[in-house]
């Protein structure tokens, strides 16, 4: 077969070789994909078949090794897809996985950077901060979750980042409250020259908002519905500065200032009943 332009990977399947629990309901991923971890870039992502009779679903790369040939993903299971892949073990295989796809993060000697991340938006934000930390940056991390069991990769976060601060929505560790009420203490404090933020939509546009005003340059990471990842279906598409893009190839990432965060929840939300009777399936097959 012929080698795909995007270096899409092109074999019949791709082996696990690797998984672990890193918080509830949350695995870590390792998968053999060579052509994928050998053009990797931070900010990208994949598109994941289970089996050819799945669906596709976007993915982040969270770590790669183009020496070993393995890419690193983390899954939090919140439906159908994600809670089958949940159930497979090293030694099962992927059908496909497509990529990298989607804009590399933009990486340069910034100043000093804030990582915002909420919930398993850390696995998409430690790559970023590792890549602003190897290019000279001052990389302060905020590491948002519901409760201390929720906080995921902090380790990992922590040896990305040149500080991190924990919130916790009930105070079970860190600071009490948002990820919000820890970024607005860091931009009276400092002086912030760039934020990315990736985590939950109301998070996002909240960051965007408490920056707006100071003029931060702040890059949000968006999750629209994905479907091919190649701009092909249109299902991706996102409105920003006033233009319709498409997320997986003029994006994932864009200046949080000028996203239409009201549009992308709606578009969101589309397919909420289908989605909640496929969890209905999946978990009636648990048991
Ligand atoms: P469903 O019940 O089908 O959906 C649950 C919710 O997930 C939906 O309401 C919708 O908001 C979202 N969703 C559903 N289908 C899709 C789809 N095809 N594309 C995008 N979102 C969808 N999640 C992770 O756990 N780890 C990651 O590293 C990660 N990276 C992502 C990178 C990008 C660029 C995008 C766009 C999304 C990423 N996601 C990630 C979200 C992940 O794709 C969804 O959680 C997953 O598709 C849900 O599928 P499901 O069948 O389990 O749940
Ligand atoms: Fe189809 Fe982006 S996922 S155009
Ligand atoms: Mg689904």
């Amino acid at each position: 077969m012929a080698e795909l332009p995007y270096h899409g990977q092109v074999k019949d399947r791709f082996l696990i070789t690797e998984v672990s629990t890193v918080g509830p309901g949350t695995t870590e991923v390792v998968v053999e994909a060579p052509r994928v971890a050998a053009h990797a870039h931070p900010g990208q992502f994949v598109i994941v078949r289970l089996t050819v009779a799945s669906e596709r679903i976007p993915l982040t790369i969270c770590d790669f090794d183009a020496e070993v040939g393995t890419i690193t993903l983390v899954v939090q299971s919140v439906g159908r897809t994600t809670i089958e892949m949940r159930d497979l073990g090293a030694g099962d295989a992927l059908a496909d996985v497509l990529g990298p796809l989607g804009v590399p993060t933009e990486i340069d000697r910034f100043g000093t950077c804030v990582v915002v991340a909420g919930g398993v938006g850390v696995a998409i934000a430690l790559p970023v901060a590792r890549a602003f930390t190897a290019a000279g940056n001052e990389v302060i991390g905020i590491l948002g979750a519901r409760t201390a069991e929720h906080v995921i990769l902090r380790e990992a976060f922590e040896h990305a980042c040149h500080e991190v601060v924990i919130t916790t929505e009930d105070g079970s560790v860190g600071i009490e409250g948002f990820v919000t009420d820890a970024l607005v203490r860091i931009l009276e404090d400092r002086s912030i020259d760039r934020v990315f933020a990736v985590g939950p939509i109301p998070m996002m546009r909240a960051v965007a908002e408490m920056t707006r005003d100071r003029a931060v340059t702040t890059i949000a990471s968006l999750n629209p519905i994905m479907v091919d990842g190649t701009g092909m279906c249109g299902g991706c598409r996102v409105s920003v500065g006033g233009d319709t893009l498409f997320a997986c190839v003029d994006g994932p990432e864009f200046d949080a200032h000028l996203v239409d965060f009201d549009s992308l929840e709606r578009r969101n939300t589309a397919y909420r009943n289908f989605e909640s009777c496929q969890l209905q399936i999946v978990e009636a097959s648990h048991g």
